[in-house]
């Protein structure tokens, strides 16, 4: 049995992962290929409970470095419980957000230094990294146009009243340093990971995605 193929989707709020990962994921299955579609944080039970933990916490603060350890206790499980498993019984797996998420928000957005979230990706992850790692790239204040659209639709549909809006909680400049951080790791992982410009059309970028996971992973 051959093992499957792991592919994650990278990048800041509000550059279109989740529907560029649910399109890849109907073109794998239309082309034949069994797929697990996941997430991160979450992706197994343990982890959607901590995801529940990290995302919807009240008032109480969180030190970065304890966030960071909980991002990757979510790891671990999310690898042990779905993905290996999967990869073994010759799935591919597409997880929208991975490792590379906790370099870019608790390492350069949230000052965790990165030897100390390298220690950690090597104990957590190890070999286990990405086959292919696709990083969304868009200037945050189209993200965060897109994103505000997004939650008023999303509010719309609720009638309620508009999600709490990440963007103004933390800023562009939080924004501006998640991006220069994706291109950094990109740059220095060029085997693994390849930067698509998502300032493009949805079906545009799609075509992109499709292009670089057909030329990457053809056997
Ligand atoms: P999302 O489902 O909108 O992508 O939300 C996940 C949020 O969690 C997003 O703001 C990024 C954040 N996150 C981290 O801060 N560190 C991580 O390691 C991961 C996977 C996500």
């Amino acid at each position: 049995m051959e093992r499957g193929r792991f592919i994650t989707l990278e990048g800041g709020d509000g550059v279109g992962k989740s529907t560029q990962a649910r399109r890849l994921v109907a073109r794998l299955r239309a082309a034949g290929h069994e797929c697990l579609a996941t997430r991160e944080p979450g992706g197994a039970p343990f982890a959607e409970r901590l995801r529940t933990l990290l995302l919807e916490h009240g008032q109480e603060a969180a030190t970065p470095l304890a966030e960071a350890l909980v991002f990757n206790a979510a790891r671990a499980d999310h690898l042990a419980a779905a993905i290996l498993p999967a990869l073994e019984r010759g799935v591919w797996v597409i997880s929208d957000r991975f490792a590379d998420s906790t370099r870019a928000y608790q390492g350069a957005a949230g000052g965790i230094d990165d030897a100390v979230l390298r220690r950690l990706e090597e104990i957590v992850v190890g070999p286990h990294r990405p086959d292919l790692t696709i990083i969304l790239d868009l200037d945050p204040e189209l993200a965060e146009a897109r994103w505000r659209q997004r939650a008023r639709e999303a509010a719309d549909e609720r009638g309620g009243a508009l999600a709490l809006d990440r963007f103004e909680r933390e800023g562009r400049k939080f924004q501006a340093r998640l991006r220069a951080e994706f291109l950094k790791i990109a740059a220095e992982d060029p085997g693994r990971c390849r930067v698509v410009d998502a300032g493009r059309s949805e079906d545009e970028v799609a075509e992109e995605v499709w292009r670089l996971v057909s030329e990457v992973l053809a056997p």
